[in-house]
């Protein structure tokens, strides 16, 4: 845990709610938790709006990744900078170019690690790496459905893929040049989650043509808008045989040793409901990314989900030989220095400033209470209700400019500002 060294504002509460897990399929329960002033490189952020994500839902009542229960849900969070910790030397360096976050501001991103960072509270103290500043025009309740998985199709598609992202877009990204790797058919299966939003939106920018989107029919049209070249319904039967002659009727080449599909991007991780298809269409050379967790046996209300950890022991022996499946872990992302110091502080809101990347859309979980809202949300995931769409809640119904007036009026005067980043 990250030394403090800074006071809290007075005018913060010392503690705070924050939506808990205590253990596998028990209901979320309120727990108090003490507000953490922010350490060098950190802030503190009151949260106003969050998104749900499976992973609440894999962890609520799958236990996954719950270490030391009571444990704060929630990994997404969207609110308004309270105060800034002392600049520590990596986060300047890294942030020398941008305009300095301040008392204020408005910001979203992903914070998953500990209980002080987690979205499931009204106030989370987090290094300014794992935050967004919010673009002009956007709504929180928008912010708050990007990062996650917009981070996801960042960090995966070159380190599982190899697909080349490279950053800034130069401005021939899309057209002409390194032809080859542009034209290849990229399958995106699971396109209409949030994953797959983001991912077609990103290999579109990125110039990559030959996207095959798998989804529902009801989200074809605007799949297609997003990237995809062309649709199939995994509801439709032969759904794989579909795939796998239109591939090979467009192919301008034949004959060679490529794979038909040589990128896969599995954004759902289902065992019998994507990987086993999956099977049919990876062959010798073919490169599949699976998100983790492989989800076995899916949540019910009567029964605990089971998950794996590892793709590659799934399906072990239907695989054909040569297929390369690798687990997806974006939580790994800060690993990669270059990603940790610019993905959430920069690419991620100028992806959005630029148009490229246009939120999911929301759909609003309501409830009387923290408690409430939280428990609506997890009974949409358990019940797989979310299609297409990303739940987004309030944790604090009031703003900070309605709470916290004291505090932000630092902001407007310079000479009283804290310690600013
Ligand atoms: N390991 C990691 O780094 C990582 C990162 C991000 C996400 N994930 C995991 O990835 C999964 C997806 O996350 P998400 O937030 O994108 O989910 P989401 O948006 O909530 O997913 C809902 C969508 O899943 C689609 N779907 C369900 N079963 C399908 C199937 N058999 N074939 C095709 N589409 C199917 C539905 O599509 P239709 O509406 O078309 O029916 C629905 O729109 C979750 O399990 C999450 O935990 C892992």
């Amino acid at each position: 845990m990250a030394t403090t060294t800074s006071s809290l504002p007075t005018e913060i509460p010392l503690t705070h709610p924050a939506v808990a897990i205590t253990a596998a399929r028990a209901p979320y329960s309120i727990i108090n938790r003490a507000t953490e002033a922010p350490g060098p490189g950190e802030a503190l952020v009151h949260v106003e709006w969050t998104s749900s994500t499976p992973l609440d839902l894999h962890q609520a009542d799958g236990g996954l990744l719950i270490t030391n229960p009571p444990q704060v849900a929630g990994s997404t969070f969207g609110g308004t900078i309270l105060a800034l910790g002392p600049a520590d030397d990596d986060s300047s360096t890294a942030a020398a170019h941008r305009e300095p976050l301040k008392v204020g501001d408005k910001v979203f991103g992903m914070a998953w690690r500990e209980d002080r960072e987690r979205g499931f509270q009204t106030f989370i103290t987090t290094p300014t790496y794992l935050m967004s500043r919010l673009p002009e025009g956007m709504t929180m309740q928008e912010g708050v459905t990007v990062s996650t998985n917009l981070v996801t199709v960042l960090h995966c598609l070159p380190r599982d893929l190899g697909v080349e992202l490279p950053w800034p877009v130069t401005s021939d990204a899309n057209v002409e040049g390194d032809k080859g790797d542009k034209e290849k058919w990229i399958l995106v299966w699971g396109a209409a989650s949030s994953v797959g939003q983001y991912g077609l939106q990103v290999l579109k920018h990125w110039g990559y043509r030959n996207v095959i989107a798998v989804a529902s029919k009801r989200h074809h049209e605007e799949l297609l808008t997003l990237g995809a070249k062309v649709c199939f319904d995994y509801g439709e039967k032969g759904v794989t045989e579909s795939i796998r002659d239109y591939v090979l009727a467009a192919a301008s080449s034949s004959g060679d040793e490529q794979p038909a599909i040589p990128l896969i991007l599995d954004c759902i991780g289902s065992l019998e409901g994507t990987l086993r298809p999956l099977t049919k269409l990876a062959e010798k050379g073919t490169k599949v990314a699976v998100m983790l967790p492989v989800i076995t046996k899916h949540a019910s209300e009567d029964e605990a989900p089971e998950y794996a950890m590892d793709a590659t022991e799934v399906l072990k022996g239907e695989w054909k030989d040569g297929v390369e499946v690798r687990g997806v872990r974006t939580h790994h992302y800060p690993q990669n220095e270059f990603m940790k110091n610019h993905c959430q502080p920069d690419i991620v809101p100028a992806l959005l400033e630029q148009g490229v990347i246009k939120p999911n859309k929301q759909r609003i979980v309501e409830g009387a209470t923290l408690l409430e809202r939280a428990t609506n949300a997890l009974r949409i995931l358990r019940a797989g209700a979310q299609s297409g769409e990303k739940l987004v809640w309030r944790i604090d119904e009031k703003s900070a400019e309605e709470l916290f007036p004291g505090v932000l009026v630092l902001k407007a005067d310079p000479t009283t500002a804290e310690t600013i980043i």
